[in-house]
């Protein structure tokens, strides 16, 4: 009976099936502790030396699947310290010394975060440059803007897609700013209070390559802020490919038809033949939702923890690598699909339906005659009306009829188009091509500076 129970406990609290994703930092993080203990004297250099050995060859079994994970051992920490001493016998007992799972796994998280925050980032700034590539190839292609879903301004759709850029690289300085604040080794902070031996934790931290170390023990073995940062910057990161996997979905509707998707990244339906489902843009659009989830059950976890360490805090890993795995392939499927996207231009242009989208400018052309906005803004709507009643566009107009609203109207407004509209709009952010040209090449710079730092 007991030993059921037994059972029962140890398999709940078992954390390796989870946690064996670890072990590379974990090794990595007791080979360099290990040292740092020779080092200061703390145990001899020829145990150390036997013990840092042991560990690489355990990350050789491991690397080479032929090392067997026990959950009766727990976690990674157990079952690789476990191995230690079937390979060297009692002197892996001393690589415990001046350390505690609760700085260990910290530790741990710190390494792993700090590789996947890098990767994270590399993986976006692939995606841009599919969003850049579509772009250009894209370069002179007028679209409609929306405002409300309502067709309101032209745009250039190089223009659009570099706002996704935008969004993007502000994704990617999130994950940098996380990155500094996770980049503190916790170390040498004990199971709480810190450690009863003269340690080393400034050549920890340069060994494991850490820009400072945590100032606070207690802090240091129950802060879980960067997992939190990972995964919010994470979920501000989806929320931005959920927009933009939205609005692949509504382009490649038939009511749009604006792009066709690469037959590789649809998938037919069983009973219906004629459909292409955008299911990678669909399911993109879905995994947002989880990976918001995820950070909301951190949040939720760690909200009533009291200092320090408490066994709540191992539930952090399931939930963080799902959003690792889910972020990076949904980057990855999104930078392949963007290069199969085909630009339907001539429907783009032809779904301006009638010209009404150049409103704004008619009512610009009648300041620049010296009429106070808001009232060109009363004659161009009561046009507005009137060519909707006459189902024409704006450019099906004589000027006898443009002059019935204002005398102001002269000959040059009936060659008013959508190239003049865009044009126009020659700020700084604005969509003239003058300036999306310009934007091009700053985001086609600072991608081929980051391709050589790689
Ligand atoms: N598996 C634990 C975790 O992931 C490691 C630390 C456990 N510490 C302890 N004292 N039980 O958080």
């Amino acid at each position: 009976m007991l030993k059921d129970k037994d059972k029962l406990v140890r398999s709940y609290v078992a954390s390796i099936s989870v946690d064996h994703r670890l072990w590379r930092y974990d090794i990595e993080g007791s080979i360099a502790h290990v040292r740092m203990l020779a080092k200061q004297g703390i145990i001899a250099d020829s145990d150390a030396t036997k013990i840092a050995e042991g560990l690489s060859s355990i990350a050789e079994e491991i690397e080479g699947g032929r090392f067997q994970f026990k959950s009766e051992l727990e976690d990674i920490h157990m079952n690789i310290e476990a191995r230690l001493f079937e390979k060297i016998g009692s002197i892996a007992g001393k690589l415990h010394t001046g350390r505690s799972r609760n700085d260990q796994i910290a530790l741990d998280m710190r390494l792993f975060l700090k590789e996947e925050t890098k990767r994270t980032t590399r993986r976006i700034n692939d995606l841009q440059l599919s969003l850049v590539e579509l772009a250009e190839k894209n370069r002179s292609v007028i679209m409609p803007g929306y405002t409300h879903l309502q067709q309101a301004q032209p745009v250039l759709l190089a223009h659009h897609l570099l706002a996704y850029c935008d969004m993007f690289q502000r994704d990617i300085d999130r994950f940098y700013d996380c990155l500094e604040r996770t980049d503190a080794l916790p170390l040498g902070s004990g199971a709480l209070a810190g450690v009863a031996y003269p340690i080393d934790r400034e050549f920890l931290a340069q060994q494991l390559g850490f820009s400072h170390i945590s100032t606070n023990s207690l802090d240091a073995v129950s802060d879980r802020d960067f997992v939190i940062e990972y995964e919010a910057a994470s979920a501000i990161t989806m929320m931005h490919l959920s927009r933009l996997a939205e609005e692949i979905v509504l382009w490649a509707s038939s009511e749009f038809s604006f792009v066709k998707i690469g037959s590789s990244f649809t998938t037919g339906s069983s009973i219906m033949p004629q459909k292409r489902n955008p299911d990678v843009a669909e399911l993109a659009r879905g995994k947002t939702g989880r990976v918001y989830g995820n950070l909301l059950g951190m949040m939720v976890a760690m909200k009533s923890l009291p200092l320090a360490y408490n066994r709540d805090l191992q539930e952090d890993k399931e939930s963080l690598f799902d959003t690792v795995d889910t972020l990076n392939s949904s980057l990855e499927i999104f930078a392949a699909m963007l290069k199969t996207v085909e630009v339907n231009a001539r429907r783009m242009r032809d779904d301006m339906e009638k010209d009404y989208l150049l409103a704004t400018d008619l009512a610009d052309y009648l300041v620049k005659k010296g009429i106070p906005f808001r009232e060109a803004h009363g004659v161009v709507s009561k046009i507005s009306e009137y060519a909707q009643s006459q189902d024409k566009g704006f450019g099906e107009l004589s000027l006898e009829e443009y002059r019935r609203f204002s005398r102001s109207f002269e000959e040059d407004i009936l060659s008013l188009g959508m190239e003049d509209s865009l044009a126009a709009r020659d700020v700084a952010g604005g969509t003239a091509p003058r300036q999306v040209e310009r934007a091009l090449e700053r985001i086609r710079e600072k991608l081929s500076s980051l391709k050589e730092e790689r």
